[in-house]
């Protein structure tokens, strides 16, 4: 059962992708994507490996750009957006990268202040103290602060990727894949970070995830992305309830269904 407020509904839209089209080549990954995040609400999109999760998160983040269709925030359509504004909307987004992404030449700390100092120019000393307390958040101690990445285990750098994304208190939060790769307790322990932090934050959180335990701990709706499209949006209530195969077959990890498993021998 979700630990989020499921009395959401009437919230304003926070992010809203309008028949968001995106193609590599000759490769269509999003064929008109539509979907509404509203503020304060846990959305998790879930679907097969490749299917262009994180290719829309990445547009979302404008870290690429859709072919056609539009991303909003605020209401505010992206694309008419000048470049401060625009940088604007999107520094209000902090970001658990799928691979953790830490930088391996930084300090635990240095990770988790980079924004602080970066963009908000923060005095390093001030910058180091918020890290501290970020990662007592997580719960790091304070002597993993001035350790390195390659020290850690895969547990502690997601924590410290999770520290690293609170550290400027965001009004929305991505999480990329934030169990992939965890053993099944330190995962149940990263999904109760998740759900504590954006609480504690009031944020709007936006996860991608396969893994189903993480999706129904810390959603208040689900979406799910299946052929360049969202195909399905519902609580965790209406996924046990529904009677779509796709997501029958999804939820179920089922080799047999109506969804094309392309399997590849080596
Ligand atoms: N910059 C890029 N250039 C070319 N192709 C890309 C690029 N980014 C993503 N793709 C392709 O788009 C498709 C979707 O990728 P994406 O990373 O969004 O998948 P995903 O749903 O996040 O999968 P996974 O669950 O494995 O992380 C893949 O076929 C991928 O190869
Ligand atoms: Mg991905």
């Amino acid at each position: 059962m979700a630990l989020f407020s499921r009395k959401k509904s009437n919230e304003p839209v926070k992010i809203r992708l309008h028949n968001v089209h995106k193609a590599f080549g000759t490769k269509k990954v999003l064929a008109g994507v539509d979907l509404e995040i509203r503020t304060g609400e846990s959305l998790v999109i879930i679907g097969g490996s490749g299917t262009g999760k994180s290719v829309t998160l990445k547009c979302i983040l404008g870290l690429l750009t859709p072919d056609s269709g539009h991303v909003e925030i605020d209401g505010k359509n992206l694309s008419t957006l000048s470049h401060k504004e625009h940088d604007e909307a999107i520094s209000q987004i902090g970001m658990l990268f799928q691979s953790g992404a830490l930088f391996d030449s930084l300090s635990v700390w240095e990770n988790v202040a980079f924004s602080l100092i970066q963009n908000q120019k923060m005095n390093k000393q001030e910058a180091k103290k918020i890290a501290i307390e970020k990662l007592a958040q997580v719960g790091l101690p304070q002597s993993v602060a001035d350790s390195y990445p390659a020290d850690l285990s895969g547990g502690m750098r997601k924590r410290v990727g999770l520290a690293r994304a609170i550290a400027t208190n965001p009004n929305v939060i991505f999480f990329d894949e934030p169990t992939t790769g965890l053993d099944p307790i330190m995962s149940d322990v990263i999904n109760d970070l998740i759900v504590s932090t954006v609480k504690t934050l009031g944020a709007t959180a936006l996860t991608i995830t396969h893994d189903m335990n993480s999706a129904r701990k810390i959603a208040d709706r689900i979406a799910m992305l299946y052929e360049g499209k969202i195909i399905w949006v519902g609580t965790v209530k209406e996924l046990d309830k529904t009677t779509n195969p796709y997501v029958r077959q999804f939820v179920a990890g089922s080799a047999t269904g109506p969804i094309d498993v392309e399997v590849k021998v080596a």
